[in-house]
């Protein structure tokens, strides 16, 4: 289940010329007409909003009769999808095809799943037999202890979606801490007892300045010298890992892009330490039931094509440049900055992946988000008065609590409503109390909150079919995940060289920090670096 969130759409794939296309210029013309119509209007259509709704694996449904489209919105935009061959770019991806274009690499997260690889499998199983070994006492320290505590060292890709999994699925076995910036070590370490914690360095490249540093700091924190009963690695580098004296490897490999692997070793390790064997097993099972849907249904049933052709719709048509990811779960609180990473990483982008000429349609969305409801209680009121912002709600028919469900329930579905039909215009209301509504959003929903949803117990729960204020055009709809992407814009969502200019930047200054440090009598005061030293081109 949780993997319907990692599944990225690079939506189609032609770089340069998309404004030019006939499908592209239809589109422009309808969103006038779409931009003039209030969704007040739209959600009164019941067939309109019976057909915006989607099932997807393991249970999941996405109620989408809250964005700006209709059905033709909907044709116009899988006619844009077809004319730019995303099912055909869907199964290069699948087939392994080096669609990574300027790192020359497959991108192949989707087989971390499959079970249909034995080097996948057999790092899986090695996987599963360690984390239970700790978990159940079996595999103890040098001196006899049982571990008590997992610190996991990585950043970015090697940190979010790991964190994710665990603060959702996590049981009260093993404490488990992540530690990704460099001045986090104090508080990540605070109150572990360094003879009994397992420390993961999960680093694909196994050079990332700050995983390397807080990853030697760990090593003096368990004591220094070979301490490497306490240390494991997650990379595709065996060497590095050797090298830094772990005492074991679980790899993986290249063509898994460092912001997928929450399905490798970096993303299953932690979470079959954090929750067992049994719950990371079925955290990949659906992942793969995702992948599967994503392979094989048509395109206009695909709930990952459909979510990534109206991010394109509200970002390039409606002009709507943010999105905002809002689980209805406290277990969640980390996803919104999973899916931050995954969409603005990939698809921040602005050259065509094959032609590398600039872009003549902006790419991307700015994605943020907190969980509900302490959302409502910061940026909401931004969303309901200020600028519009499509929202993700994300939620589960069944909670972890059930004493506080009804609550988030409500929530969850009050929020669409209130965004898309505001107050009344009747002008009894105050200025400052009235809402214009015309929010577009969607509602993602789960069964419940577990590594895979098993049935759906859509249909027969006791979950209102209708809604108090707009009967049954409301169904409470929607499922789960959305991620986007750009096979439509023709980016290559696969690669990240913005991050790679940030870090030779922050390379050159540290030299200079240093530099300045031993010529310096004042401790630790340096002086901004000279302009120069900021443009990468001068080095
Ligand atoms: O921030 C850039 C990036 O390469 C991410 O894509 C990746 O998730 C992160 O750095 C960590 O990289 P590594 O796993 O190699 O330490």
């Amino acid at each position: 289940m949780m993997m319907t969130v990692g599944v990225l759409i690079w939506v189609v794939g032609v770089a340069s010329g998309l404004r030019e296309r006939p499908e592209w210029r239809a589109l422009e013309a309808h969103a006038e007409e779409m931009k003039a119509t209030h969704l007040r209007e739209l959600v009164e259509d019941e067939e309109r909003c019976a057909r915006l709704f989607l099932e997807g694996p393991c249970g999941l449904v996405v109620d989408y009769a809250r964005q700006k489209v209709t059905t033709r919105t909907m044709e116009l935009l899988f006619g844009l999808a077809k004319s730019c061959e995303v099912m055909a770019k869907r199964d290069r991806m699948m087939r392994g095809e080096r669609i990574n274009t300027s790192e020359d690499r497959a991108v192949l997260h989707a087989a971390l799943r499959s079970s249909r690889d034995s080097r996948v499998e057999a790092v899986v199983e090695k996987i599963l037999k360690f984390a239970e070994g700790v978990r159940s006492g079996d595999l103890r320290t040098a001196a006899g202890d049982a571990f008590a505590a997992v610190l996991v060292v990585g950043i970015g890709g090697s940190q979010l979606g790991p964190e994710f999994v665990v603060r959702a699925l996590e049981d009260a076995r093993l404490e488990t801490r992540f530690l990704g910036n460099v001045d986090a070590f104090e508080v990540a370490t605070r109150g572990l007892d360094p003879r009994r914690t397992l420390v993961v360095v999960s680093s694909k490249s196994f050079t990332t300045t700050e995983t390397m540093r807080n990853a030697e700091r760990a090593k003096a924190w368990l004591g220094g010298g070979d301490v490497s009963d306490r240390v494991v690695g997650c990379s595709a580098s065996r060497e590095k890992v050797e090298a830094f004296g772990a005492s074991r490897l679980f790899e993986f490999w290249d063509w898994v892009g460092g912001r997928f692997s929450a399905t490798a070793s970096p993303g299953l390790l932690p979470l079959a330490l954090a929750a067992g064997a049994d719950a990371a097993r079925k955290f990949l099972d659906g992942a793969a039931a995702v992948d599967a849907h994503f392979a094989e249904a048509p395109l206009e049933r695909n709930v990952p094509v459909v979510l990534a052709l109206l991010g394109v719709w509200n970002k390039n048509f409606l002009d709507l440049c943010c999105r905002a990811v809002v689980p209805y779960a406290a277990r969640l609180a980390r996803f919104p900055a999973h899916v931050q990473q995954l969409e603005m990483e990939s698809n921040g982008k602005s050259v065509g992946a094959n032609d590398h000429r600039q872009l003549d349609v902006p790419a991307g969305e700015i994605v943020f988000g907190e969980p509900g409801t302490d959302a409502q209680h910061s940026f909401f009121q931004f969303l309901h008065a200020a600028s519009p912002v499509p929202v993700d709600f994300v939620g589960f028919l069944r909670g972890t609590d059930a004493a506080a469900h009804d609550d988030l329930s409500a929530n969850l579905f009050a929020q669409p409503d209130a965004l898309a039909i505001g107050t009344p215009e009747d002008g009894t209301l105050p200025p400052y109390k009235r809402f214009a509504g015309d929010r577009p959003s969607l509602t993602i929903l789960f069964p419940r909150l577990e590594p895979r949803s098993a049935r759906c117990p859509f249909r027969d729960n006791n979950f209102p079919t209708n809604h108090p204020r707009l009967g049954r055009s409301s169904r409470f709809t929607n499922i789960a995940r959305r991620s986007r992407g750009a096979w439509l814009w023709g980016i290559n969502s696969w690669d990240q060289m913005g991050v790679e200019l940030g870090k030779t930047l922050a390379a050159t200054i540290r030299a200079h920090i240093q530099a300045a440090k031993s010529s310096s009598t004042t401790d630790g005061v340096v002086a901004q670096p000279a302009p120069a030293m900021m443009n990468p081109s001068t080095r």
